[in-house]
């Protein structure tokens, strides 16, 4: 960005062009200029501020202005109000003119405005690519993540926050499930109402369908009073069932029919009562399979995949590893070596987000420098190997993946694979990997 904007005027008055036009060029001004509207908008090539006559022949100024913002809002405009009615002036700010000036006026005030509203515009720029830089580093709703398919999970969260229609979050275990289901509350117009959660792999078939429905005093040995449901407690919000393919049957269909009608009976009550939930649904099994070996309802797999969020494994987000690891260290002051952060992205992490953060915390308990230099990560939680794979088959995948992991940089990857930088060229030439 050079110091001076580059100047666009468009007047008719030749005489007060030309004056305007040297005035500027001499205080180190690009300038442009056109005696009316359609020529003037094929002048428009790096112009950053536009000084435009209201009264023109042809066409008027408040065309021109209107022209100028659609082709591209990046240019602020001044109107020149040669007949001093307020009216004009009012018009043109509504246009979106960034100011207005009335004729007669002096050369130096054009100039003094002119870098008014470019500073005034750079500013506004500057402000909006800061935002729009913040949005991309801030969590959101304290889920980390940069890489492609996470940013396509917040779309999807913000597109359907707002709805009343169920949504099932499926992922691997320790992938951000819970969190995903805290964003799609909070970030909503529910937010002021409640959010409960319920973990059905947690609490056998009566307890969990006494938890969710409610239950009638009497209804059995230790149902010494009456129960509120968690369904009722989450009236108006949220109500989110983790696990939901650990649920019996009963439980199934007693849950189908608050998505269709809202209803439900409590444990030994004949009244019906009615809510009004959103309900989210997660699970880190495959529903579908669920539903194919006759475990899991298939009507209700319908009701709620009608939105459907599917969160990536942490070895498919790429550099998410070093941010997470990061934001993490971060929050316990401590920094972290390229060595160890090579080890990080290096691994596939079978346990996602929760097995990243879980490694780091043991780290950070045995660090006594403010540095993480090494790390070590448990064994038997390696990388996936092709199952039933030859020797080469195996060696062959797992240097292909740290390669990647690493963006092929061969000293941090020969430091993670234990070889030196050589040998680690001789298998690339042997299997012949390419980036
Ligand atoms: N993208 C992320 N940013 C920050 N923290 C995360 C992210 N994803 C997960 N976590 C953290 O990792 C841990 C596990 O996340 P969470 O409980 O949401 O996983 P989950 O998918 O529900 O796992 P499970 O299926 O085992 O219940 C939590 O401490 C959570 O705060
Ligand atoms: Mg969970």
């Amino acid at each position: 960005m050079s110091e001076k904007p580059s100047v666009l005027v468009v007047d008719d008055d030749e005489s007060f062009r030309s004056l305007v036009a040297d005035r500027l060029t001499r205080t180190g001004h690009r300038v442009a200029a056109a005696p009316e509207g359609e020529s003037a908008l094929t002048l428009l090539e790096g112009v950053e501020v536009a000084v435009v006559d209201l009264l023109m022949p042809g066409m008027d100024g408040l065309t021109l202005l209107k022209r100028l913002r659609t082709s591209n809002p990046d240019i602020a405009v001044i109107m020149l109000t040669g007949h001093g009615t307020i009216d004009n002036a009012v018009e043109a700010m509504k246009g979106g003119a960034a100011d207005y000036l009335q004729k007669p006026c002096s050369l130096a005030e054009v100039e003094l405005r002119i870098s008014q509203v470019w500073e005034k515009s750079r500013l506004r720029k500057e402000n909006q690519q800061l935002r729009a830089a913040l949005q991309h580093v801030s969590p959101y709703h304290g889920i980390v993540g940069r890489s492609a398919p996470m940013q396509a999970v917040f779309e999807l969260i913000r597109k359907v926050k707002d709805h009343p229609t169920p949504v099932l979050i499926e992922g691997e275990s320790g992938t951000g499930k819970e969190l995903v289901a805290r964003a799609l509350h909070f970030d909503s117009t529910r937010k002021e109402m409640p959010f409960v959660a319920v973990n059905c792999a947690t609490l056998q078939e009566t307890l969990l369908e006494s938890e969710l429905f409610g239950h009638k005093i009497g209804s059995y040995t230790g149902a010494t009073q009456d129960k509120r449901g968690l369904l009722e407690i989450a009236d108006r919000g949220t109500l989110f069932v983790d696990e939901i393919a650990e649920t019996h049957p009963n439980v199934q269909s007693k849950l189908l029919r608050v998505l269709e009608s809202g209803e439900f009976r409590s444990v030994g009550d004949v009244k019906e009562k009615k809510v009004t939930v959103r309900l989210v649904a997660a699970t880190n099994k495959d529903l579908r399979a669920e539903v194919g070996k006759g475990r899991f309802r298939e009507d209700l797999f319908y009701r709620l995949n009608v939105v459907s969020i599917r969160l990536p494994p942490l070895r498919d987000r790429g550099d998410d590893i070093a941010l997470l690891a990061r934001s993490y260290l971060l929050r316990k002051g401590r920094t972290i070596g390229d060595g160890a952060m090579a080890t990080l992205m290096g691994h596939s992490w079978p346990g996602n987000v929760r097995e990243l953060f879980n490694t780091l915390e043991r780290a950070v308990l045995f660090n006594s420098s403010g540095r993480i230099d090494v790390i070590e990560i448990p064994s038997g939680t390696g990388a996936p190997a092709p199952k039933d794979g030859t020797l080469e088959e195996v060696e062959l995948a797992h240097i292909k993946r740290v390669l990647e992991s690493v963006q092929w940089n061969i000293s941090r990857a020969s430091e993670i694979l234990g070889t030196s930088r050589r040998n680690l060229h001789r298998k690339i030439n042997q299997y012949n990997l390419k980036k």
